[in-house]
């Protein structure tokens, strides 16, 4: 794997895609001894996480799961009391169903916050976030994610449905910004 460099910054490789496939195996080795019995339904928020959400729904192997997806836009990014604002919206009734989150990433958390306080009103039986990268040390909401493929340092990625301004999403691995200035 090589650096990338786009827009001017570089990027190193940090996580291949074999390993990132142990981890998606890993997290549906978890979702699926916690939901025996529970038909859930996973909702993948658009767009980061479409990558992660076809594999990891693959992977737990349900025969009577089902898949929907969301996107919100969240006001001002980081902002912890920012609202996050529906682009597409949740057609589904889960009322009285386990729902399984479906995250690329969970930073500060005010995404998945949100997302929390939306999803409840619908009257789930239970919500569950699974995400493939947590930054523990980015986190100002008080929300952990239930199911976590990688934790990793508060530094920007890009790949596996990560982009940079809309782009490079189709990497198959993953990669990190670099601290080194470009040669
Ligand atoms: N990369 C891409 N998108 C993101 C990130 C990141 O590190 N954090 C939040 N959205
Ligand atoms: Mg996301």
């Amino acid at each position: 794997m090589d650096k990338i460099t786009v827009n001017g910054m570089t990027f190193e490789p940090y996580l291949r895609r074999d390993e990132i496939a142990r981890q998606v195996q890993r997290v549906a080795e978890e979702i699926k001894r916690d939901c025996t019995g529970k038909s859930p339904i996973f909702i993948c928020v658009l767009n980061g996480a479409f990558v992660f959400a076809a594999d990891l729904f693959r992977a737990c192997n349900f025969n009577d799961s089902e898949i929907t997806f969301i996107r919100y836009k969240s006001y001002c990014g980081t902002s912890s009391t920012g609202e996050v604002k529906e682009i597409v919206g949740l057609n589904e009734d889960i009322s009285g169903r386990t729902v399984i989150i479906v995250e690329d990433i969970v930073d500060t958390g005010v995404t998945a916050t949100q997302l929390f306080a939306k999803l409840r009103k619908h009257n789930p039986a239970d919500i569950k976030l699974a995400t493939l990268l947590f930054k523990p040390d980015s986190l100002t909401c008080d929300v952990m994610p239930d199911y976590v493929g990688f934790r990793i340092p508060s530094k920007f990625i890009l790949g596996y449905g990560l982009d940079l301004d809309g782009l490079l999403r189709n990497l198959s691995d993953i990669y990190i910004l670099s601290e080194q200035a470009d040669k």
